[in-house]
């Protein structure tokens, strides 16, 4: 089954050349008249469709979708008929004959958008699938890493990020965010360094793909980093993990002195919701370095492009009936 054309399920499935064009149009959105912007998709319908809470994801898809003009509906686990066993199928099926469009879905199952995107044949934007990915998060992380690093960069290729490490810190085990970014930045040609203890870092992590190395010492990982990423303790899939979070802290808690001391210039990112005083200080939070809501912010316009690109490139399978 081949994947709609506006689907983004995966980062694997974006080329280079797809990552600059969703760059320049989340650029040219950015900047457009709101009132011409919202004749876009004016009156499209996008149904939201979350099992998995959500502050950032869900806002800043509904506006982005608000933004050029559709139509949205939020469909959460919590107040819909998926309470009462209502499988993801018949959810989606009963989307579409709602007159929904494109489906942004948040799932705990890693693989759920492909099922639904089979299901329904509507364009399918993954807003989170389990452990397995986040691509708009990481695409927001692209653009606001580029912003710092490579200002005024139009075009992104291979090599638009040669010489940059970015080190990812914390419950990369558990995270869809990290995997997300680990796939995304090496095509681009970053260095990417995954840091963290072996209960939430398994060796096994540098075969996701190239340009992955580990190094379970922060210090020696900040110290070669323009870009630091701390990633949330992911407390509700720990599932029966021992972790010890004092020790977590004594080793990998991003504080003021470690900073300081060995990446005094790198950018601190954190993809939220962060829990202050665990994986990074309140302090670091609200640093200088931090560019944790500006990321959020960067948002909307990433996600308002692939909206725009969902409905605009339709889907390869059939569509609405
Ligand atoms: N980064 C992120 O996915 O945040 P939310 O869970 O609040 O959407």
């Amino acid at each position: 089954m081949p994947n709609s054309a506006g689907s983004v399920m995966s980062v694997n499935s974006l080329t280079v050349e797809s990552v600059s064009e969703i760059l320049a149009l989340a650029t040219l959105l950015e900047g457009e008249d709101p009132l011409k912007r919202a004749t876009r998709l004016a009156k499209r319908r996008i149904a939201l469709l979350f099992y998995e809470s959500s502050t950032r994801t869900r806002t800043s898809f509904e506006l982005a979708a608000k933004g050029l003009g559709a139509d949205t509906t939020l469909v959460s686990s919590l107040s819909s008929s998926i309470e009462k066993g209502e499988t993801l199928k018949d959810t989606g099926l009963t989307l579409r004959a709602l007159g929904a469009e494109a489906i942004i879905l948040r799932h705990p199952s890693s693989g759920s958008p492909w099922l639904l995107e089979q299901e329904t044949r509507l364009p399918v934007l993954n807003a989170g699938d389990g452990m397995h990915e986040h691509p708009s998060q990481a695409l927001l992380d692209l653009r606001t890493i580029l912003a710092h690093l490579r200002p005024g960069v139009e075009t992104v290729t291979a090599e638009t990020l040669a010489g940059v490490t970015v080190t990812i810190v914390g419950d990369i085990l558990h995270s869809r965010v990290a995997r997300s970014n680990m796939l995304l930045l090496p095509k681009l040609g970053a260095r990417v360094i995954l840091c963290g203890p072996p209960q939430l870092l398994p060796a096994v992590a540098v075969e996701a793909g190239p340009g992955i190395e580990i190094e379970r010492d922060l210090a020696t990982a900040m110290k070669q980093s323009q870009v630091v990423m701390m990633l949330r303790i992911q407390a509700e899939r720990l599932a029966g993990l021992q972790l010890d979070l004092e020790e977590y802290k004594t080793s990998y808690q991003l504080n003021e002195a470690r900073l300081a001391e060995h990446a005094p210039t790198a950018l601190v990112m954190h993809p939220g919701p962060i829990i202050r005083g665990l994986e990074l200080t309140g302090e670091v939070a609200d640093g200088p370095q931090s560019v944790i809501l500006e990321q959020v912010h960067h948002g909307v316009a990433i996600r308002m492009a692939l909206v725009e690109r969902a409905l605009t490139l339709g889907n390869a399978t059939g569509g609405r009936q």
